[in-house]
């Protein structure tokens, strides 16, 4: 008996706890320390966030627009994923140095590259305002009336916040729905050079081949620096500004990872919908993930036929198709994963015992709201992503309009011209036309099309003979005639204008409206829901839906069975690379330094990325992967796509996030880029 209980106690502590759902708010981590250090983190709530002393979110940066990074250096060092900062390297490459393709690495501060545009926000701090927001705010008042409020009280409560002079910046965000508003202060600094970054081989090594999978072995990584003006305030660049010496920078831990212990990703999650009724899983399971699926696999089709047959055109289209690829591939395991957990079925379910529990209260009936108010959004919002995923994809249409904007404006459209054509390779766009006409044409319900549309089909009788007379006819084929426009030019009557205006009208006519009118109705709806569904579950804890503010999400290294009968462990090697390693398979040719040091040996077991179960999603991108002991393990960039129906349902179970080990960055810093000089001014803890 004592025996079976000693086991049955070794037994519990080995099998790790997965309940590791959640992106929480920075500023209520009180309310999970308790959890976390039960889970093994050996830190407590101010290390983790504090407004009084330095804490790890001091450490931790929205990175231009839609990604996170984290200094490593008291001197402004910073690390973020390559793909994050890979249109900064692109903008510096050239012919000569083409740094995409061969990595770059300052080999002193003066080499560091500025970049333009590219700002990293500090979260200063963060506070509940929705007392203030909501001052005025009378029950009873329409849906307009509050907006008002609510506008009105959050400029004010962000104009307070502002000083641009420290660099300064705020923002009321709402979340759950509207039924909370926090205040967000960031201190943004404008002057961000880069520093370096591994050649493409590596740091988008597997491409998108790889891209959304495990096993992976990409070095995503890129290194910047973070500059201050002498009084160490944000400032824009200048040869004068020196490095930003940060509240806090990570420690770098070369310990290594091992399936069980525990994983804290600090970031900026952009968007989820965990909380939505049954019907718009629905929605985006059965009928909006499948068609953008099934569209994108043609386009895909079209692209890779052409890529495959010439060089010039596979480089023209690379960073189309992977564009295009990227979320195919998302919503493919997205569809995938919510049919795997009944997600439908399981919302049912709970909406059934909350209508139960509703009856009475100010909850009745709001689930049927919402369930006529999806009824009658639906159709009309498939009817817009066919247009989006169709004729909105058609290049040719797109660069007729946009010239034509710029020449309305009176603006030159010299740069439009040179980067259209310099990446256009009409075959496929005539392809594209005709797969994409046809589909909008077979899928969208006829009495949802546009009637010009209708008459243009028959009028031609065919799709094909439509293509063929639009590309003849068509001035935007031919980059001498559009060089020669000038802003008194009429070219409403080109074809591909013609086409494109006349699809915009029905959006506007007949699409917007409803999107509009729905979508207004449905966010009162949803607040109405949310705060039901908090009502109905007071034990449970609620994080709200991402929307790019910092959060936190902790969890395990672990692997996962991704189907019967397989297991995949949570760490890739070096080995792994050199077992892809392929000079014919561009996504799979390596540097032959790479090669190279293999061969001399000692590095089979030179670990490369992680799994765990950290709860990310797109903007978790660079995001600092973190250890116990709050020392930096690894650098967040991907999810496998079996798991990427945790923006609307997490697994336990399938759902990982995908990380590289720091291990790894040290090791192409030091055997590639010999700038090893860098971990100087960086902190190790083992
Ligand atoms: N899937 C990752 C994300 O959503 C990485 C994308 C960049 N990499 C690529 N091969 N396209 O951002
Ligand atoms: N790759 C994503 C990003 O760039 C992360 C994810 O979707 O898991 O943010």
């Amino acid at each position: 008996m004592k025996k079976v209980f000693f086991l049955l106690v070794t037994f519990m502590s080995v099998i790790p706890a997965m309940a590791d759902e959640g992106m929480w708010l920075p500023a209520l981590i009180g309310q999970r320390i308790g959890d976390m250090q039960a889970k093994g983190f050996r830190l407590t709530a101010e290390d983790v966030y504090s407004v009084n002393q330095a804490s790890l979110k001091d450490a931790v940066v929205l990175f231009g627009g839609g990604c996170t990074g984290e200094l490593v250096s008291n001197e402004g060092l910073l690390l973020t994923n390559h793909h994050c900062g890979y249109s900064y390297i692109q903008r510096h490459s050239s012919v000569e140095h083409d740094y995409l393709k061969d990595g770059f690495w300052a080999m002193n501060r003066g080499e560091e590259l500025p970049n333009k545009g590219l700002t990293v926000s500090f979260l200063d701090h963060m506070d509940e305002v929705t007392e203030l927001v909501l001052k005025g705010y009378e029950p009873g008042m329409t849906e307009a009336q509050r907006d008002s409020v609510v506008k009105v009280n959050s400029d004010r409560l962000v104009r307070e916040s502002t000083d641009a002079s420290k660099g300064l910046r705020a923002d009321v965000e709402a979340l759950f729905y509207g039924n909370q508003y926090y205040l967000f202060v960031f201190k943004v600094f404008r002057d961000v050079r880069l520093v370096g970054a591994p050649p493409s081989s590596i740091g988008k090594f597997g491409g998108d081949t790889d891209n959304w999978m495990w096993p992976r072995h990409t070095g995503d990584f890129s290194i910047f620096r973070v500059y201050a003006d002498k009084d160490n305030n944000p400032a824009d660049y200048s040869p004068d500004n020196v490095p930003y010496r940060p509240k806090k920078f990570f420690k770098i831990s070369r310990a290594g990872v091992k399936e069980g212990d525990f994983t804290f990703v600090y970031g900026c999650p952009g968007s989820t919908q965990e909380y939505v009724l049954s019907d718009q899983v629905r929605y985006v399971a059965e009928q909006s993930d499948p068609a953008k699926i099934a569209l994108r696999t043609q386009r895909l089709d079209i692209q890779k036929k052409y890529m495959s047959a010439s060089q010039a055109v596979r480089i023209q289209y690379s960073s189309k198709n992977a564009s295009v690829s990227n979320a195919w591939k998302k919503w493919q395991g997205e569809e995938k994963g919510i049919r795997r957990m009944h997600t439908v079925a399981s919302k049912q379910d709970f909406e059934r015992r909350f209508d139960e529990w509703a009856k009475g209260t100010r909850y009745e009936g709001i689930t049927s709201e919402l369930h006529d108010l999806y009824a009658r959004r639906n159709p009309t919002y498939l009817a817009y992503e066919y247009y989006n995923e169709t004729v909105r994809t058609i290049e040719l249409l797109q660069f007729a309009s946009g010239i034509q904007a710029r020449l309305r404006a009176g603006n030159p459209t010299k740069d439009l011209v040179e980067s259209f054509y310099k990446d256009y390779y009409q075959p496929i766009d005539e392809e594209i036309f005709v797969a994409m006409i046809t589909s909008f044409g077979k899928n969208v319900p006829v009495e949802s099309q546009p009637a010009w549309f209708r008459e243009q089909l028959a009028r031609y009788g065919s799709v094909q003979a439509w293509k063929d007379d639009l590309y003849g006819r068509s001035l935007f084929t031919d980059r001498a005639k559009v060089e020669a426009l000038t802003p008194s030019d009429d070219i409403s009557g080109d074809p591909a204008l013609q086409l494109y205006a006349a699809f915009l009208d029905w959006y506007r006519k007949d699409i917007y409206p409803v999107i509009q009118e729905t979508g207004a109705a449905l966010r009162v709806a949803n607040r109405t829901y949310m705060q039901g569904q908090m009502d109905f579950e007071p034990q449970r804890d609620f994080y709200p839906d991402a929307n790019l503010t910092l959060r936190i999400a902790y969890g395990q290294v672990a692997g996962y069975e991704p189907y019967d009968g397989a297991y995949y462990h949570p760490v890739s090697t070096l080995k792994g690379i050199i077992e892809k390693d392929n000079p014919d398979i561009f996504d799979y040719n390596i540097p032959q330094t790479l090669r190279d040091i293999y061969a001399r040996g000692g590095f089979e077991n030179q670990p490369v990325c992680f799994l765990a179960t950290n709860h990310t999603t797109g903007g978790n991108s660079g995001s600092p992967v973190i250890n116990a002991d709050g020392n930096l393990i690894g650098i967040n960039f991907d999810r496998v796509w079996e798991g990427t129906m945790s923006d609307i349902a997490y697994d336990p179970e399938i759902c990982r996030n995908i990380s590289l080990d720091i291990r790894y960055l040290l090791f192409v810093v030091d055997q590639i880029g010999h700038a090893s000089y860098l971990f100087d001014e960086m902190s190790f803890v083992d």
